[in-house]
């Protein structure tokens, strides 16, 4: 199946089963805004418990924190936002659609790249065994050809945007012959500067209201609170704060579904760290981050790194993790060594002191920041999209499952009587109320156990426990793995342990250490 058909299938399952619903539905939608549903805000929960453990529990030096939305607009003013957190748009003319100019020119680029492994691909097949891809990639003409103006195109890409050379990046549309999907026209209006930040205003107009704005990262709160941190908590650096909060972004192209929102919710962990130890750590934050995606047992081929080639003023360091999405490998994580550009641009618009003494060196510094920064919204739909699967079943049947990690599935058991009647739904209701303290269950009574299945795997339950005759003699049920779809029959005592192995959260955290 084409992988655009997938991810269609992906949207209308999210929606069906109640993760994802467009917002303002009623009213047709408002533009990239989504709601979660009864089974997307449990997903949603877990994965940021999944995070916020990994960071806070794990690590005795990172506290959390929850900072307000709104802040002091001078913050932002400091932080460079008010004057440059700018995307470059461009209009088509005859379709009237507004574009990223960026976004245009970095598709132009995985268009190099999908010919060149097509290539690479129709000769693994034709040579079989005896393939030698380097050999292949270093001779073969259409691959260098490609290569070549692949190569070109990214040296003049880069430097456009280290100088925001908005000119030169619309004439590189233009070289390339890049076209408007919509009109199929290249009729390109200039490209121009455009804020993303939301303003509104705060206090009445009377007493003279002032703009704020929505903030466009968490991160802001964590800055301007790392001193009252540190001495409350008496943090000695290396030390770090985490939190998990609600951003907002003017996004010019706003479409693939929770990829790209103008309301999404991130979790970001500031590192604070001696100068001149910053890029040790990045190192190690690099590392461990890539861990924590990898222990979600999707198969390490999903995720890859990506340097930036536009490094922003403040950083020497930044890379995102990238995961193998149904429309391609696309940033869910970014890394960045932030030097003390933060911290310092706020002790200067503020006017207070905000370093730290260390007392091991006996001298007071601006420390430098490592900062780990991901969107909820866009890992929620990585693990949905790696999740999503097909599968034929013998006798001609078919099932849509969920392979979701168990500790990140919505419900963890779903617990059935064979029939309603006989005492055996008193009896799954006796489970369920020995096991709702710990797991999130399910009772479902309705329809045929095939079909009361089905409607599990489709939220992806790791496992279904029914309840028959026998379980009145022997205190025994069949317990269902919902990736093998094999039963077992086991004590009601044993349930508890069985299922709490594979479901908590600690047996990822486990992994990590
Ligand atoms: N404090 C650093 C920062 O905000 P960023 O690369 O702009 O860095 C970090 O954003 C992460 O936030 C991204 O990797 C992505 O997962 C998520 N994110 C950013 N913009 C988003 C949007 N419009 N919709 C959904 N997620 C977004």
């Amino acid at each position: 199946m084409a992988q655009e058909d997938v991810f269609k299938k992906l949207v209308s399952h999210a929606k069906e089963y109640g993760f994802v619903f467009p917002s303002s539905e009623i009213y047709d939608g408002l533009g990239a805004v989504y709601d979660y549903g009864q089974m997307g805000v449990e997903l949603k929960n877990n994965i940021k418990k999944y995070w916020w453990d990994s960071m806070v529990l794990l690590h005795e030096n990172i506290v959390g924190i929850d900072s307000a939305i709104f802040m002091h607009p001078m913050i932002w003013k400091a932080s460079g936002h008010v004057d440059a957190f700018n995307d470059p748009l461009i209009d088509n003319k005859d379709s009237k659609k507004r574009y990223r100019a960026d976004v245009l020119i970095e598709e132009q680029l995985a268009k190099y790249d999908d010919k060149i492994t097509k290539e690479v691909e129709k000769a693994a097949k034709r040579f079989g065994a005896a393939f030698d891809e380097a050999q292949f990639r270093a001779t073969n003409q259409r691959v260098l050809d490609n290569q070549a103006k692949r190569d070109t195109l990214h040296d003049r890409y880069k430097n456009a945007l280290n100088e925001n050379d908005l000119e030169e990046l619309r004439q590189i549309i233009l070289d390339e012959e890049i076209v408007c999907p919509i009109s199929g026209t290249r009729n390109w209006t200039e490209v121009r500067q455009f804020n993303l930040m939301f303003a509104t205003e705060m206090g009445s107009t009377a007493d003279g209201a002032m703009k704020v704005y929505l903030r466009p990262e968490t991160a802001q709160g964590i800055f301007v609170n790392y001193l009252n941190v540190q001495k409350t908590g008496r943090m000695k650096i290396p030390f770090g704060i985490a939190q998990i909060g609600k951003a907002f972004r003017n996004e010019i192209v706003a479409r693939q579904f929770i990829f790209r929102m103008r309301e999404f919710e991130q979790m970001e962990m500031q590192f604070f760290v001696r100068p001149g130890s910053e890029l040790e750590w990045f190192e190690k934050w690099k590392a461990f981050r890539l861990k924590w995606h990898k222990a979600l047992g999707f198969g390490d081929d999903c995720y890859r790194y990506h340097d930036h080639d536009k490094l922003a003023h403040y950083a020497n360091a930044a890379t995102d993790i990238e995961f193998l999405m149904p429309f391609g490998f696309k940033e869910v994580e970014g890394i960045h060594s932030r030097t003390d550009f933060d911290l310092s641009q706020h002790e200067k618009y503020s006017g207070k002191s905000i370093k730290y003494f260390d007392p091991e060196l006996n001298e007071s510094y601006t420390p430098y920041v490592i900062e780990t920064s991901i969107g909820v919204d866009r890992m929620f739909l990585s693990v949905l999209s790696a999740s999503y699967t097909e599968e034929q079943l013998t006798g001609g049947e078919s099932r849509v499952v969920l392979k979701l990690p168990a500790p990140l599935a919505p419900v963890k058991l779903a617990v059935m009587p064979l029939v309603k009647k006989d005492g055996l739904p008193e009896k799954a209701r006796d489970i369920i109320n020995a096991l709702k303290f710990r797991f999130h269950c399910h009772y479902d009574e309705k329809d045929s156990i095939g079909k009361r299945y089905r409607r599990q795997d489709a939220i992806g339950t790791p496992y279904c426990v029914t309840v028959d005759h026998q379980t009145l003699e022997d205190n025994t049920v069949t317990l269902r793995n919902r990736d093998t779809m094999l039963q077992e029959r086991v004590s009601i005592n044993d349930l508890e342990t069985i299922i709490g192995d594979r479901v908590d959260i600690t047996s990822l955290l486990k992994q990590l250490i």
